[in-house]
């Protein structure tokens, strides 16, 4: 549980953009309408989140709360780990929460709100997060097609944010684009075959995966971008950093490795056995086979072939000692798949590199994880 963000009635939110913007350089790093509940939301990082709500009509609450009271703190707002936990242990507690349940809030969140008489005057908000995704975008790429999501603001620099093998955006890299998006706009993409992305067209290799994102950044006309990427994805990223230099500006690697030998790829045979997983945790796994379309099995079956590949790339990783790019190496100490020595030969081959060693953190990213990983990487590539 933590404070998750101030909730800001304004009157006149161009007004109030302009004055942040004069007295502290901040300007919202995302707008969202929320319909439903009749208000704009422009939100602001200032160390802490604030969400400046702004009334679309008279009959929002808003628009209530401005002739009631007048602009100034609206709610406070705290993120609990599962909303609707929090909401039935308020009722036992004899809170009156507004509404019969969590009802879908701005930012990818699930919200309920606590009356003020029964909170000292305070409007309090409890939120969840969900993996709610913006709509996605299509690119293009010989013979299929890409997905891609967007968040944050377009004018400010952008990032490329690449997930593993057999993952998605929507499974892994989410989070981090939830966080991320404050400073850069993040250009999040399904690899080729996953996710929401089209069939695969050609069998995986990491040069594959490497010219899809290419792909993905000429869609979206940028010359050059930063690079985040998890597992599979940092070893693309690493790879565009040493096939296109001048097309990344710094990057960070998570969880990743390219010195594949025939113990790690029995090693990832075994995590991507789908009758294992789905005996293991059927939950994650339907959960996984959504997201896929469907093609879970097939989705697996190519990364195993995919993983076969890997041993082969080993000769080339010297090659790494050439990339110039600014790297974050990071990874968890608790890693179940890549020995952290491959972490630190990573880190001593690259000689623009800086490392993170995550406490207690597994190969798995886990939405907790991104939340670590996060501050260090945005703070990394912001120079
Ligand atoms: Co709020």
């Amino acid at each position: 549980m933590y404070l998750e963000h101030l909730g800001i009635a304004v009157a006149d939110a161009a007004a109030v953009r302009a004055l942040y913007e004069k007295l502290l350089g901040l300007t919202p790093y995302k707008t969202e309408t929320v319909d439903r509940e009749g208000v704009c939301t422009h939100f602001l990082d200032a160390g802490a989140k604030l969400e400046l709500l702004e009334a679309l009509g008279p009959d929002s609450p808003v628009a209530r709360h401005l002739e009631k009271r007048g602009e100034g703190l609206h709610h406070l707002a705290f993120r609990v780990d599962d909303v609707d936990a929090a909401f039935a242990h308020a009722q036992q507690l004899g809170f009156q929460p507004l509404g019969d349940a969590p009802k879908p809030g701005a930012d990818g969140k699930r919200i309920f709100f606590l009356h003020p008489r029964d909170t000292h005057g305070v409007l309090i908000e409890l939120c969840g997060d969900t993996d709610a995704m913006p709509p996605a975008r299509h690119v293009p790429f010989d013979g299929t097609t890409l997905a891609t999501f967007t968040f944050g603001d377009p004018a400010r620099p952008p990032l490329l944010l690449l997930h593993g093998a057999a993952g998605a955006t929507q499974l892994e890299t989410l989070p981090l684009a939830r966080e991320l998006e404050r400073d850069f706009f993040v250009i999040a993409l399904d690899h080729e075959g996953h996710g929401a992305s089209g069939e695969a067209a050609q069998p995986a290799t990491l040069f594959r995966f490497a010219q899809g994102a290419l792909a993905v950044l000429d869609a979206f006309e940028t010359e050059q971008a930063h690079l985040v990427g998890y597992s599979l994805g940092g070893a693309v990223a690493l790879l565009m950093a040493l096939q296109h230099p001048a097309r990344v500006t710094r990057m960070a690697v998570h969880a990743t490795n390219l010195a594949w030998d025939d113990v790690l790829v029995s090693q990832m045979q075994a995590r991507l056995d789908p009758d294992a997983f789905a005996r293991r945790t059927p939950e994650t796994w339907s959960r996984f086979d959504e997201v896929h379309q469907g093609r879970a099995r097939s989705v697996f079956a190519a990364a195993r072939a995919f993983t076969r590949t890997l041993p082969a790339f080993a000769p080339q990783v010297a090659r790494l000692a050439d990339v110039q790019t600014p790297t974050l190496v990071s990874a968890g100490d608790s890693d179940d798949l890549f020995p952290l020595g491959k972490t630190l030969d990573l880190y001593r081959l690259l000689p623009a590199a800086r490392l993170a060693i995550l406490p207690g953190v597994r190969h798995a990213l886990r939405p907790d994880d991104a939340r670590v990983l996060a501050p260090l990487v945005r703070s990394f590539l912001a120079g």
